[in-house]
C-alpha cells in the first residue's frame, strides 16, 4: 500500500467534485425586459376579441367561461406611439366562478429590437383585481432557448368604457 496512487486520487478528485458542483450555476445569463402590451377590445385597431362564452361570441371577458383571442402590440414605453417591438398574440379565458381572474397564454413575438425574431411564452393566472400580478415565463425560441422566468403584471391605464387597457410587463428571465 506504499503506491503513491491511492494518495493522490482523493487530491484529484475532490477539485473535480467542487468544479463539477459549483460550475453549472454560473452558466446562465438573466435578462430583464419592461414592455407594454396594449389592449383595445373595441374601435378600428382592435386588438382583441371574445370568441365564445355563455351568450355566445359577445360575451364579455368579465364572466366566467369566455374565451378572448388578442394580437396586441408591444411597445417599450406605455405610450401607444412608442417604439413597437413586438406582439402578444394567444388567449386568455375567464376561468374563475366569480369572473375576477383569467387565465392567459400567449407569445411575445419580438420583431423588432435587441430580441429581433425571438419568442417568450407567458403562462399564468391573471387576477386582474389585483395592482401586481405575478406570472410565469415558460418558455422561448431564438435568443430565449430554454428560457424559465417571472414576470410582474401591472395595469399602467384602464379605460372599461372603451376597453382599452394598458399593460405593464416587468419580466425577468434566465437563459444560456
Ligand atoms: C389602442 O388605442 C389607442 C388609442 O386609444 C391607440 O393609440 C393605439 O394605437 C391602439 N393600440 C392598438 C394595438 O391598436
Ligand atoms: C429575422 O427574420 C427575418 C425573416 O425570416 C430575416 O430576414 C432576418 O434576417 C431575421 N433577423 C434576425 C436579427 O435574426
Ligand atoms: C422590475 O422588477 C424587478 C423585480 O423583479 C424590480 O427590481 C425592478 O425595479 C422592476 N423594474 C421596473 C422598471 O418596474
Amino acid at each position: 500500500m506504499s503506491n503513491p496512487i491511492f494518495f493522490t486520487i482523493p487530491l484529484i478528485a475532490i477539485p473535480i467534485l467542487y468544479w463539477a458542483y459549483t460550475y453549472p450555476k454560473n452558466k446562465y445569463k438573466q435578462t430583464n425586459l419592461v414592455l407594454y402590451v396594449h389592449d383595445n377590445h373595441t374601435g378600428d385597431d382592435k386588438s382583441a376579441m371574445t370568441i365564445a362564452g355563455k351568450d355566445g361570441p359577445t360575451t364579455s371577458i368579465m364572466h366566467f367561461g369566455t374565451l378572448l383571442v388578442h394580437d396586441a402590440s408591444v411597445t417599450l414605453g406605455p405610450d401607444p406611439g412608442s417604439k413597437e417591438v413586438g406582439r402578444a398574440q394567444g388567449m386568455y379565458i375567464n376561468s374563475q366562478l366569480d369572473g375576477k381572474a383569467l387565465y392567459m397564454i400567449f407569445s411575445i413575438m419580438f420583431s423588432d429590437g435587441d430580441y429581433k425574431n425571438s419568442t417568450l411564452e407567458i403562462q399564468g393566472a391573471d387576477p386582474f383585481v389585483l395592482k401586481e400580478r405575478e406570472f410565469s415565463v415558460v418558455s422561448g425560441t431564438g435568443y430565449f432557448r430554454f428560457v424559465r422566468g417571472y414576470g410582474i403584471m401591472t395595469t399602467e391605464f384602464l379605460d372599461i368604457q372603451n376597453k382599452r387597457a394598458i399593460i405593464k410587463l416587468n419580466i425577468t428571465v434566465r437563459h444560456f
